[in-house]
């Protein structure tokens, strides 16, 4: 592993720091190439806080200048199982019309939240729509969508840390680690 300080024995070391902020700068350098003009990234709340945050700077250092709203979707619970229904309790408080927006999140599972946001941005008229999800679970998908951009795809295991809690813990955690 090379997460520097310490590492929480429930949660097994799959992503290190290094290789996180390796695979950040990839990610920020294929959006910064494929999205032309002004953007805005809409994060999804909680999960993607930490992303976001970093996601923003890298495109800072390859000359991007997104600007940043989030939403707050419903969320799991204290369980490691979606309740299957998304529901938006916090909203962009401005006018997405006519945008080119950035949709982010840090996991792709079932896919129902990511269909929710996308719906919901289209909606609004979004004037171009693209997604990125830092982790992606394929195997576990119930809605058919894709993520635009993806930073690591896993197998269906429970991960945690770097922004991802499981039932409110370890968001804090600079790695990502499966919970065991
Ligand atoms: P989906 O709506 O089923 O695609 O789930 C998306 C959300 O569920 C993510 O944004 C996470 O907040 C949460 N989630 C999915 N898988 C995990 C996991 O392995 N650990 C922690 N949260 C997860
Ligand atoms: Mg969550």
């Amino acid at each position: 592993m090379d997460a520097q300080g310490a590492s929480v024995s429930e949660v097994r070391v799959l992503f290190g720091e290094a290789e996180i902020a390796r695979r950040v700068d990839e990610l920020a350098r294929s959006i910064a190439a494929a999205i032309q003009g002004d953007f805005v990234i809409v994060g999804l709340l909680k999960g993607s806080f930490v992303f976001v945050a970093d996601l923003a700077r890298a495109l800072h250092r390859v000359g991007a200048a997104p600007r940043i709203e989030f939403l707050r979707l419903s969320s799991y619970g204290l369980a490691k199982q979606s309740g299957g229904e998304v529901h938006l309790i916090g909203d962009i408080p401005t006018d997405i019309a006519g945008q080119q927006v950035l949709l982010v999140d840090d996991i792709v599972d079932t896919g129902r939240s990511i269909a929710y946001a996308q719906a919901l941005l289209r909606q609004r008229e979004a004037a171009r729509l693209w997604s990125c999800a830092l982790v992606d679970k394929p195997s576990r998908r119930e809605v058919e969508v894709t993520a635009d951009f993806v930073g690591f795809t896993v197998p269906d295991v429970f991960i945690a840390g770097y922004g991802i809690d499981y039932a409110e813990r370890y968001r804090d955690l600079p790695y990502i680690g499966v919970v065991e």
